[in-house]
């Protein structure tokens, strides 16, 4: 908690990027890698291209078996290939969490073994409810929590770019909850940035209320957000809910996104958020990944959403 901001983002930067090889080699030719990511951006900017672009994965369930889909493995390999032919090098890859269904540990070998396939700099990851299902994150974290704070949750810069990490699935007290501890960390996170610093929050529960009967909703969000309200450029990007959705509250816009395993039903559309099991050849259609781009000058992201189909 003493470090300072840029060194522990920068430190963050590292630690997440251990386990890919081709990241540790930038973070250590680089000698500065903020700056040495920062210089592409700056690169692309030039040639009329977004000065961050990065794909966002989530819910990728390894280890469900259902009707819903009979192999979770081949669509979270397909969509991992759709991010690898992009057509360009995504400057990092987030998985928004469920990485795994049931948090053993051969689920969760499984799931970064395959993400080491993912062609980019840097892979980031926050928790889902499914990551901890019985022991508060502690495998998740000795497998993805390297460099991370509390529960898991971390911070970065990246091409001028702030971006805060959530965890909201682990806190012991109920699902969709921050908590005191990491409230103060948004706080103390933001307090030296300019207004005009772009902000792209992670994390697997909603923070806005997409239907909290469901649990789909952040209890405390609206304090953290409340630290975010004087920049200028806001946006939250979750996964839990499998299925996009979009949403703008004054300065801020909330984007849920897709799954790679199955789909749920929309909101309120039934009794409970149980996985839904579409028509032979259908359900490609409802799983898939979502490219994001951020220009410079430009307070909307850029957000494309790809069916695996
Ligand atoms: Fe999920
Ligand atoms: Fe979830």
């Amino acid at each position: 908690m003493t470090d300072a901001p840029h060194q522990m983002s920068r430190r963050q930067l590292i630690r997440h990027s251990a386990w890919f090889g081709a990241a540790v080699g930038l973070a250590v030719a680089g000698g500065e890698v903020i700056s040495h990511v920062a210089g592409t951006a700056d690169a692309a900017r030039v040639q009329g291209r977004p000065t961050l672009r990065f794909a966002q994965v989530s819910d990728s369930h390894i280890g469900f078996m259902g009707k819903a889909n009979p192999n979770v493995a081949a669509s979270f390999a397909q969509s991992i290939d759709r991010i690898n032919n992009l057509g360009y090098t995504p400057d990092f890859v987030i998985h928004t969490g469920d990485l795994t269904h049931l948090s053993t540990p051969s689920q969760f070998d499984q799931v970064k073994q395959m993400m080491t396939g993912l062609r980019t700099p840097h892979v980031f990851t926050v928790p889902g409810e499914h990551d901890s299902v019985d022991d508060a994150g502690e495998k998740y974290r000795s497998a993805f929590g390297a460099g991370t704070r509390g529960d898991g949750w971390y911070s970065f810069d990246i091409a001028g770019v702030h971006v805060i990490a959530l965890v909201n699935t682990l806190n012991l007290k109920k699902l969709g909850h921050l908590g005191v501890e990491q409230l103060d960390f948004v706080a103390k996170d933001v307090a030296a940035l300019p207004s005009d610093t772009p902000i792209i929050v992670f994390s697997h529960i909603p923070l806005f209320a997409m239907y909290p009967d469901w649990g789909w909703g952040t209890d405390d969000a609206v304090q953290a957000l409340s630290y975010l309200r004087r920049f200028s450029s806001v946006t939250c990007l979750n996964g839990h809910v499998h299925q996009v959705f979009s949403k703008t509250e004054g300065n801020v816009t909330f984007h849920s996104g897709t799954t790679t395993a199955y789909p749920l039903p929309h909101p309120g559309d039934g009794p409970a958020p149980k996985p839904v099991t579409l028509p032979a050849g259908k359900l490609h259609d409802a799983l898939g990944i979502r490219e994001v781009g951020y220009t410079r000058g430009q307070n909307v992201l850029a957000l494309k959403e790809q069916a695996l189909q």
